[in-house]
């Protein structure tokens, strides 16, 4: 069974999308088979920050509607196999799915992967609360700022009062350079003020537009404070996902064991 984790903020343009495709690179290059799930409906992102924009036949507002199979609406990056993507609709609205579908195509889908990414929309609407009792557990994404925090306090407030485990932090486009000015409080102050485990804190860097305009994910740069940064998120989500953990192991040794018979054969 996977672990189904969803990506959500109180405010939008903080990086949902880029983190979550990233952790779904991160994941599948570890030999876990992922699927991310873009359900900003109307919206579509993941699609083009994959450079998978040509490949989509279906979305699952396809699939709901049963012009489609639900396997037809899940495709494989062209790089990494045991990655998927499967979008919501692009001219799709919460509306159009009710929590009983969700729950039966989640259900359905938990038994190929190891871990289901969902991109959820920013807010606290309908299509957050959606999904509010199908996700294990929520990732809250926000910049640092007070504008930014406030409203993820009051995501979170709402995902604890339906009785849901505490969300995570995963503070973006973090910017050390302020603390010693005085402007901006450690990570962990934060995290600790909203009383939300932190998940980590990634920085600002140019290179992530510039990775998204190629279609890349930030996890594919080669910044090494974004590539450590965005491999340790995702050792901590492992950490809560124990199945995932020893598949990835699994996957690392038979690594190991392709490489050293590649190493014996050479002449
Ligand atoms: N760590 C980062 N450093 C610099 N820019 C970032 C970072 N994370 C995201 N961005 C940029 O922020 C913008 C919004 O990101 P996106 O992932 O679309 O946010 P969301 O899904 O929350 O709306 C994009 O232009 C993206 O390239
Ligand atoms: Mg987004």
């Amino acid at each position: 069974m996977s672990r189904v984790i969803m990506f959500a903020s109180g405010k939008g343009g903080v990086g949902k999308s880029s983190l979550a495709a990233a952790l779904g690179v991160s994941f599948a290059r570890r030999g876990l088979r992922t699927l991310l799930i873009d359900a900003d409906m109307g919206l579509r992102n993941l699609d083009l920050m994959l450079g998978m924009q040509d490949q989509l036949l279906y979305e699952l507002r396809d699939c709901v509607k049963r012009r489609c199979s639900l396997e037809e609406a899940q495709t494989a990056h062209p790089d990494y196999p045991n990655l998927k993507l499967m979008v919501g609709g692009q001219d799709a609205k919460p509306g159009d799915f009710d929590t009983k579908d969700l729950r039966r195509i989640l259900k359905t889908l938990s038994r190929r992967y190891d871990l289901i990414l969902i991109d959820g929309p920013a807010g606290i609407g309908r299509g957050i609360k959606n999904f509010f009792d199908l996700a294990e557990r929520f990732v809250l994404v926000a910049t640092a700022d007070p504008v930014c925090l406030r409203d993820t306090e009051k995501l979170a407030r709402m995902i604890l009062d339906r009785g849901m485990e505490r969300p995570y932090l995963l503070l973006n486009r973090y910017e050390p350079k302020y603390i010693k000015q005085g402007l901006l409080s450690r990570a962990e102050d934060i995290a600790l003020s909203l009383d939300l485990p932190l998940l980590g804190a990634l920085p600002n860097s140019d290179l992530v537009y510039r990775m998204m305009l190629q279609g890349k994910t930030m996890a594919e740069s080669d910044d090494r404070a974004l590539m450590v940064g965005i491999e340790n998120i995702a050792d901590r989500l492992l950490d809560i996902a124990p199945a995932a953990q020893e598949q990835a192991q699994r996957g690392l040794i038979q690594w190991l064991r392709d490489w050293m018979r590649v190493q014996v054969m050479k002449p």
